[in-house]
Parts: structure tokens; sequence; C-alpha cells
């Protein structure tokens, strides 16, 4: 299991180590989320996030006889993928698809193309090649808009370049300076239109292009209040307004294995796609909670079998992200992005949401009476996470643009 600091990963630790298979967890943590778990049997720490660093860790893996590799994060599949022949020498399956199929995802330009070809709803998009570009792009598609670095985890062949996120940039004196920090060597970053709505995600597995299991959520609170992974979210049927152009696309990238769509959604108009990601995502112990184990349903297609698509899921189920409402409440005390056009919440409902009483019913994503340590792990590696966050800012300043985003691992 790499990526062993993710939330996904101690969800696919405890579903795979409870389904009877030996588990190994990679990281670049020394003591990473899904190694505290009883379910971990042994573990890698990855001297880096570099192709050589991926040739110790597959030596490590052959010396273990693993029989799977699965990466969990866009950066650790592409590591996976630059040199696949070698785990697959190996004698080790690599539990993501090749680069063909990754890459239209990963490249959020050639995803909305993709999208619009199989009659997805996208934002107004334009993908300039120079600043004269950009300008008259956002004139095209109006202020405020969304300037979008094209990656989000950029690989020049030998790293990864820094992702500054998305930026909302409401006026033309703004826009130069957000869209020139969010070049990747030869791409520009998208120029969107702000799309009104609410964020929404389908959760898919699939083989070669057909979904076995979906799931949805409906998101109660996100990490950061303009957008990004969700701290508290609930399971709810799944809507076929949603799954039917998440569907196409799939099908269109003749996707195997895991993946997330997301959509803006304000109810009237055809949802819109903001992007495909291509991974387990962050609030999977949910979906598994409700009754659909995605991780072990990966497991088998991977081994080959061939797995009936599955049905339905218990709704209502409402899974919090303690730590995640702790890294939102501190998003709060900052304040809006620059330029966030969205409403934005208040201390004072920062502070309610933390401490008042959450919906009936209620789990902890993390804490586990039979598996407890991850808790208490979690706590630890976080607070050590704001303690090195605020020396650095002591020591410098922040990085331009990157304000409104925290360096938190998580
Ligand atoms: N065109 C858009 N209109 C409104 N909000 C957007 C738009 N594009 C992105 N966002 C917001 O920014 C968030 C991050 O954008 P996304 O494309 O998902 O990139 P990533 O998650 O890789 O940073 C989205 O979840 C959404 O809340
Ligand atoms: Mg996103």
């Amino acid at each position: 299991m790499l990526d062993g600091q993710t939330n996904q990963a101690l969800a696919c630790v405890r579903s795979l180590g409870r389904a009877g298979y030996r588990v190994l967890v990679a990281s670049q943590r020394r003591w990473p989320l899904a190694a505290w778990s009883r379910y971990s049997r042994g573990g890698f720490r990855l001297p880096g996030q570099t192709v050589a660093a991926f040739a110790r860790l597959r030596a490590w893996a052959e010396r273990q006889r693993v029989d799977v590799v699965l990466p969990l994060t866009e950066r650790a599949c592409v590591l996976c993928n630059a040199e696949r022949g070698a785990w697959e020498a190996a004698g080790i399956t690599v539990g993501c698809g090749p680069d063909g199929m990754l890459l239209p995802a990963f490249d959020k330009a050639r995803t909305v193309e993709r999208a619009s070809r199989c009659d997805v709803a996208i934002p107004p998009t334009r993908a300039p090649d120079s600043l004269a570009a950009a300008r008259l792009a956002a004139e095209a598609v109006g202020f405020p808009c969304v300037v979008k670095p094209r990656f989000s985890n950029a690989w020049d062949g030998s790293g990864f370049l820094p992702d500054l996120g998305t930026a909302y940039v409401a006026r033309q004196e703004d826009l130069d300076a957000a869209v020139q920090v969010r070049r990747q060597g030869a791409h520009w970053p998208l120029i969107q239109g702000f799309v009104p709505g609410q964020g929404k995600g389908v959760f898919a597995l699939c083989d070669r292009g057909q979904v076995t299991a979906w799931f949805a959520h409906e998101r109660l609170r996100d990490v950061r209040p303009s957008g990004s992974g969700s701290s508290l979210r609930r399971s709810v049927a799944l809507s076929a307004r949603l799954r039917d152009p998440a569907a196409r696309l799939l099908a269109d990238l003749e996707w195997h294995g895991p993946a997330m769509v997301e959509f803006r959604d304000d109810g009237a108009g055809p949802p819109c796609l903001m992007e495909v990601n291509g991974r387990f995502w962050g609030s999977l112990q949910l979906a598994i909670d409700a009754g659909v184990d995605f991780p072990a349903l990966w497991l088998r297609i991977l081994c080959g079998e061939t797995v009936a698509p599955t049905s339905g899921y218990r709704e209502g189920v409402t899974v919090r992200w303690l730590w995640g409402d702790v890294k939102r409440f501190l998003h709060i005390l900052e304040g809006p992005p620059p330029g966030y056009p969205g409403r934005y919440p208040t201390r004072w409902e920062g502070l309610r949401e933390l401490f008042g009483s959450q919906p009936a019913g209620t789990r902890l994503e993390v804490w586990d009476r039979t598996d407890p340590w991850p808790a208490v792990g979690e706590w630890m590696e976080g607070l050590r996470d704001l303690l090195t966050r605020r020396q650095a800012n002591g020591r410098a300043s922040t990085l331009p643009g990157s304000s409104g985003r925290f360096s938190l691992a998580r």
C-alpha cells in the first residue's frame, strides 16, 4: 500500500487486512497514518518522490514477495508507471491503469475535451498558450474567472512541479500574476468561467470502462470552505443526473480502477464537470462503512477475477473526519482566498461546527475501537505538521499565490 500517510490508505489497509491479505505500508513519512493500524505488517520509508526511490521500493517489495503494489495518489501512479515494466518483470501487479489511460484524466485540458466529446457539461474553458492568450480567454469567459493549473501533479520527467491550486480572479489587473505562477513548464493554466452551485462527486470502480460499483455522498463540510476534500459527509442515493454523465465519461476513458468524478451542480442545468480524480478518494472509509468495500473489490479485479456489479449501499451513513474539521477551522481563521466570490463561514460558525453537536449517528472516520492506534497517530502527526508549518512561516514568507492553502501533508 503506497501513500500510507493518507486517509484512503488507512481505509484500504483495514479493508484488506480484514479480508485476510498481508498488507505492507510505504510512505515518505516515518510514522504514516496507515502504519499505525494493527493490519499493517511492515513498512518501507520512501527516500523521495523519484523514480530512483521507487526502484528501491520495488527491490524491497520483491524481497518481501509482494504480489500487488497499490498506488493511492496521482504521484504514486506516475512513479509506478515510470517503470511499470520493471514492476511486472518482478512479478508485481501495478494497481493502476497505464499512462495512456491515466493522462487524459490527469491533464485537465484533455479531460474537458473528452467530456464535451461525450456530451458531459463542462465549464466555459480556454486552454491558452501564452499570457496574451490567457488575457483574451479571461475576457471571453468573463470575471470572476477561475485560473486552474493544467495538472494537479505536473511531472517534468524528473520531479513534480508545485501545485498552487485553483485561483479565483475577480479583476483583469489580478489576472497576470495568477496565471504566471500557475504555469507548469510549457503548460499554461486553464481559464474557466466560474460555475455556481455545490460540489458533488460520484465514486466508481471500473473494469475496463464498465462500472462495477458506484457510490455517492453528500458533502456537509469541506476542509477548505472554498472547495476541497470533505470533513463531514453522508452517503446518499446515487442520482442519475450525476451517474449518467460519469458513466459516459468513464466508458470513453476506458477507465480501469477507482475514480471519483467531480461536478458542480446548481440543480438547474446539467451538472458541470470539474475533474476526474483517477484514484481512491479521501473519504473512502464512508463508502466501506455504507457497504461498498471498494479496496477488496479492486484487488479481486486486479487478481483477474470477474466481479459482478454490486448494487446498493446504506444511505444516511454520516462520517466525520475530525482532524479535517480542525484543519477547516484553521482555514476559516485564515479567511477566504483572495477574490473568492462564494460565501465563507464566520469564525463563530467555525467554532460551532467544531464543538457543537453533529448530525445524529455521526461516526468518526479514523477512530475504530478494534484498531485504535491510527487515531493516536493522526493527532501526533497532525500536531507535528502544524508546528513545522508555524516554524516555516516564521522563517520565510509564503510562496506568491499560495495563500489560502495550507501546506499540511494531507
Ligand atoms: N470553473 C469553476 N467554477 C467554480 N468553482 C471551481 C471551478 N473550477 C474549480 N472550482 C473549485 O475549485 C476546486 C478545485 O478544482 P479542481 O478542478 O477540482 O482541482 P483540484 O481538486 O485538483 O485542485 C473545485 O472543487 C471547485 O470547488
Ligand atoms: Mg478537485
